[in-house]
């Protein structure tokens, strides 16, 4: 798809559709279409249908070969980015369902002021390009097609370079997004460790200046000593991977951090099997890794002056003979020792390890993400990420940089008086709490142990957002997310 640049009120010939947003304003509306067409029966419609440009609302006619469609967008003032992502998904959408080639923008109802340009333009393409994502490699017959071939944006000379600028940035945004959702859609059959680490080593090896990969087997595994990891590995036939990658940036790095992400390829729940519903959508139970992958798949473009390590100990949790039992006790990289009070809850001890690796790096700061417990979901429902976080300052900047990237996010505690509660009276902890409330904080607590004094720390219970059920927004289809990647590349690139 090619971004060019048009004059303000041309329709470039043989455009397919011209997608116009118009203010809430009568009088504006109708020279606008007045402008457009003589046709009589197109504005009588406009009385007929009430089109008044109140937000999202639609009207659309024909010039010759030409759609039109006006797109409401209410009180300027009110617009937010999150809004220009709304109504591009809708555009996006319209595009897929009608096999659009050609495509003219003239958003300049969607400017307030020349500072605006940026966050505009990469509104617009993040929310067109996520919508027009569509997971159908498996169906023999395509239900939509995505033929776009260009877009005219028409805007004043003056603004077409920054425009273009925040338009790429956008679609960098976009494209680790889509690269994470085609990961957790691929079928578990499909998507192996060994295919998560064939996807970084493609990472690595397309950007090989900027990121280095190393990835750890069995037996490395085993003489690092990861125990926890090698765990819940145990009652899986497909081979484990532990995969490290390390951007850094080409000047002196700032800062060094670490994103560490929960990499389960599909969770059974092992020996304690989950029932019928609850194994359904476990293929997505490599979320936080997808996010991981997603993200250092654009670093390279993006260009942060930080160092960024990517964390993922993937393998499957699977019940067998060889399976981890009820009971047992596994000892973590930094010597803990961990009783298994239930095999299902495998990700905090995959985590255990990783997260210990990930402080082995001597970084400042290590984010996690995991789709961790059922029980966030039942705190917040599937469209929010449960943040828990040691220090406040980061806590913050996470949180702001989820409110410009419109990924939902709650700030939760991480209370000193639940911290027994994750007690075991044989190791130094248990994967399950004796207590049936509270699982999205427990499980952030058990984590919480095997973060040493000094590392700041924050960890993001993705259960919900990592996959859709339904879609969620005009730019978010059923399936796989790519939930955090647009919120982490926001965050390290300030
Ligand atoms: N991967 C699941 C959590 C999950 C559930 C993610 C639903 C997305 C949707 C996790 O490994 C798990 O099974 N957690 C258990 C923990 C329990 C055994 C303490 C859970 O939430 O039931
Ligand atoms: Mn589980
Ligand atoms: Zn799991």
């Amino acid at each position: 798809m090619e971004l060019k640049f048009c004059k303000s009120n041309t329709i470039e010939q043989g455009t397919d559709l011209l997608f116009y947003p118009v203010l809430n304003d009568q009088i504006k509306i109708n020279l606008l279409l007045k402008n457009l067409t003589t046709d009589q029966s197109v504005l009588s419609r406009l009385d007929k249908e009430k089109f008044t440009g109140k937000k999202a609302q639609i009207f659309s006619f024909q010039i010759s070969e030409t759609t039109v469609i006006f797109y409401g967008t209410g009180n300027e003032q009110k617009m937010n980015q999150e809004d220009w992502r709304q109504a591009s998904g809708f555009l996006g959408n319209y595009i897929l369902n009608n096999k659009i080639k050609s495509l003219a923008l003239e958003p300049s109802a969607w400017f307030k002021s020349a500072t605006e340009i940026e966050k505009l333009a990469q509104s617009i393409s993040e929310g067109l390009n996520l919508a027009l994502y569509n997971f159908d490699k498996y169906q023999n017959k395509k239900e939509k097609e995505n033929n776009l071939e260009v877009i005219f944006v028409c805007l004043d000379a003056k603004k077409r370079n920054l425009f273009k600028k925040f338009w790429e940035r956008g679609l960098f945004f976009a494209q680790g997004t889509m690269l994470a959702r085609d990961l957790i859609n691929e079928p578990a059959g499909v998507m192996t460790p060994t295919f998560l680490a064939k996807q970084a080593e493609e990472i690595a090896n397309k950007n090989h200046k900027e990121i280095k990969l190393k990835i750890l087997e069995k037996e490395a595994v085993e003489k690092l000593g990861m125990q926890a990891f090698l765990g819940v590995d145990r009652g899986s036939e497909e081979p484990l991977k532990f995969i490290h990658l390390k951007y850094l940036p080409k000047q002196k790095a700032k800062d060094k951090v670490a994103i560490v992400g929960k990499g389960i390829t599909f969770d059974s729940g092992g020996l304690n099997i989950k029932v019928g519903e609850g194994m359904t959508d476990m293929k997505m139970d490599m979320g936080g890794a997808a996010t991981v992958l997603g993200l250092f798949s654009v670093l390279a473009e993006l260009k942060p002056k930080i160092e960024v390590h990517g964390i993922i100990a993937a393998c499957e949790n699977m019940p067998s003979g060889s399976a981890l039992k009820p009971g047992d006790v596994v000892t973590n990289l930094q010597g803990k020792t961990i009783e298994i009070g239930n095999t299902d809850a495998e990700g905090r001890v995959t985590l255990a390890d990783s997260l210990a690796y990930a402080q082995k790096q001597k970084v400042s700061t290590v984010v996690d993400l995991a789709t961790l417990t059922g029980a966030c979901i039942v705190a917040l429902g599937s469209e929010y990420a449960a943040l828990y976080a040691n220090q406040d300052l980061l806590a913050k900047d996470l949180l702001k940089a989820a409110e410009t990237s419109g990924e939902k996010m709650w700030l939760m505690p991480l209370p000193e008086e639940y911290r027994e509660l994750n007690k075991s009276s044989i190791a130094d902890i248990r994967n399950i709490p004796n207590s049936r409330g509270g699982g999205s904080i427990t499980a952030a607590l058990f984590l919480s142990e095997f973060i040493e004094a000094g590392t700041a720390w924050a960890h993001l219970d993705i259960a919900g957002p990592a996959y859709a059920e339904k879609a969620l927004n005009t730019y978010t289809p059923i399936g796989g997310v790519g939930y955090g990647v647009r919120t982490l590349l926001e965050w390290l690139d300030n």
